[in-house]
């Protein structure tokens, strides 16, 4: 693109117009407009120059989340929080891991900080910071950004809020065991990017490239943490060709390599999804869901003392589901991103409804292993992972080519506290299975409407369904 152009469209957003009237005018997609301000401006910001002026220094009626879905349908725009920087979290997400996981003038380490969130929310709860990013612009915005006066906030008011230019991959300027929380929110890949051509911002690699790297992260990360201290991850996933890339699953099994065990799996809904006319219509013609969910986990550096039983619940700790009267409601409206959200009472008939009607057109079929068939099917459901080996060997004979093989399962939480990801183990195992590839996650979101107290472990109030292609 010709200097002149990124010249034109820096003026025009300085004059207020949208992405969208700006990529009519030159005919150009948003990613292009994005290069251009990223090369011109240093940071992927949405409005240059941008400045807020503060109203209040607290979020309105806050609430602790306590079970593992978390929803904010406004972002947060307490203090200097504003949704300029692309890509930035939801200042909800770091005030509810710092208050769960930290406690006042405790040291958090955000090693992604972008335009600098985490740190705003250590100054407000009085703990201190070291954000690092490898963006020295980006750095410049995070310190601007968390330069605001909080006179009188805190009788005992001596933490220190720090922001470097820095590379998440090697924190040697940290001594082993010396922060209490990380709280981190890395690139997704080249998703959105970051820089325009820094050699080492991990927003320019692809798939394989960010698992090494990011592995090298969780090893840091492991090092400089605490002994039974958290570290929290926000991370999603990805869409190809009308399947969903795992990359959050990924994400996940390179931290638990590194050392790390799983304290919580929580799913963060996405409200920017748009699941009405023209992508709802796509939606059921190419018959694909929209991504609506991200994946926050607290990963914790066990204690030498501590007793981990982290191992593979044998079959019987699933429970099997019973549909119940065998009945289910094909009148229902088709979901069309990858959070369901039932109630209760009728997930499970709306789970079978939605199943059905978006991938079988002849026979399906709801795994029991022992009933005889004779025929074939286009959709296989199976309603734990209870004897799962049987079901794929059944599905490989008994699936059509291009048939669907839904598997549904849920996180289990184990004695010692951690939790076993379930829907990640069953996706390692039918990944090595050549003939099944992943085509969507759905995460069902059971709601109920019990007032919920503050544990110290989340209640899991959600399910996955697997769903796999079988490739001819
Ligand atoms: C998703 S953004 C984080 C946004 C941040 N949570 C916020 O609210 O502003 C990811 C950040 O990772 C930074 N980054 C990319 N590669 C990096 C690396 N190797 N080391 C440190 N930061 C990196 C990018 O510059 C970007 O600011």
């Amino acid at each position: 693109m010709t200097t002149d152009i990124t010249k034109r469209i820096i003026a025009d957003k300085k004059n207020g117009l949208s992405d969208k009237e700006i990529g009519e005018k030159y005919g150009i997609s948003l990613r292009v407009i994005e290069e251009a301000i990223t090369r011109e401006m240093g940071v992927n910001v949405s409005i240059p120059n941008y400045k807020k002026r503060i109203k209040s220094l607290f979020p309105k009626d806050f609430k602790l989340e306590n079970s593992t879905i978390w929803s904010f349908k406004q972002r947060g725009s307490w203090a200097t929080h504003n949704g300029n920087y692309r890509g930035n979290w939801s200042p909800y997400i770091p005030r509810n891991l710092i208050l769960r996981y930290s406690k006042e003038n405790d040291l958090v380490l955000d090693y992604f900080c972008g335009a600098g969130t985490t740190g705003v929310e250590c100054k407000l709860l009085n703990r201190n910071f070291i954000g690092v990013d490898i963006n020295p612009s980006a750095i410049q915005l995070a310190e601007e950004n968390a330069n605001f006066p909080t006179e009188n906030l805190f009788k005992d008011f001596k933490t220190g809020i720090e922001f470097k230019v820095g590379d998440a991959r090697d924190l040697s300027f940290l001594d082993n065991e010396s922060i209490d929380l990380i709280c981190a929110h890395p690139p997704y890949t080249n998703i959105i990017q970051y820089t325009h051509d820094n050699i080492n911002d991990l927003s320019h690699l692809n798939i394989r490239e960010f698992l090494i790297e990011i592995h090298k992260v969780a090893l840091e990360s492991h090092r400089v943490l605490k002994e039974g201290k958290h570290c929290t991850i926000l991370i999603g996933d990805m869409r190809k060709n009308k399947h969903v890339i795992p990359l959050g699953f990924r994400t996940i099994k390179e931290f638990t390599k590194a050392g790390f065990t799983i304290k919580e799996l929580i799913i963060k809904r996405q409200h920017n999804c748009k699941t009405t006319g023209f992508w709802y219509n796509n939606s059921i013609k190419y018959n694909f869901l929209l991504l609506a969910h991200e994946y926050l986990v607290t990963f914790q550096k066990a204690e030498k003392s501590m007793v981990i039983t982290n191992h593979i619940p044998n079959d019987n700790k699933y429970k099997d589901i019973q549909l119940s009267k065998s009945e289910y409601n094909r009148q229902i409206s088709i979901e069309s991103s990858s959070v369901w959200i039932f109630n209760e009472n009728n997930w499970l008939n709306n789970t079978i409804a939605n199943l059905t009607e978006r991938y079988s057109k002849k026979n399906f079929n709801l795994f029991d292993i022992d009933k005889k068939h004779d025929v074939n099917y286009d959709l296989i459901i199976k309603m734990s992972p209870n004897l799962l080996n049987e079901c794929l060997k059944f599905a490989k004979f008994r699936l059509l080519n291009d048939g669907i093989l839904a598997v549904i399962c849920e996180d289990i939480r184990l004695k010692d506290g951690t939790v076993y990801p379930s829907a990640i183990g069953i996706n390692s195992l039918v990944d090595e299975l050549k003939e099944f590839k992943i085509k969507e996650i759905v995460i069902i979101s059971i709601e109920n409407s019990g007032q919920k107290k503050y544990r110290n472990e989340l209640e899991i109030n959600h399910k996955y369904i697997l769903i796999y292609r079988k490739v001819p």
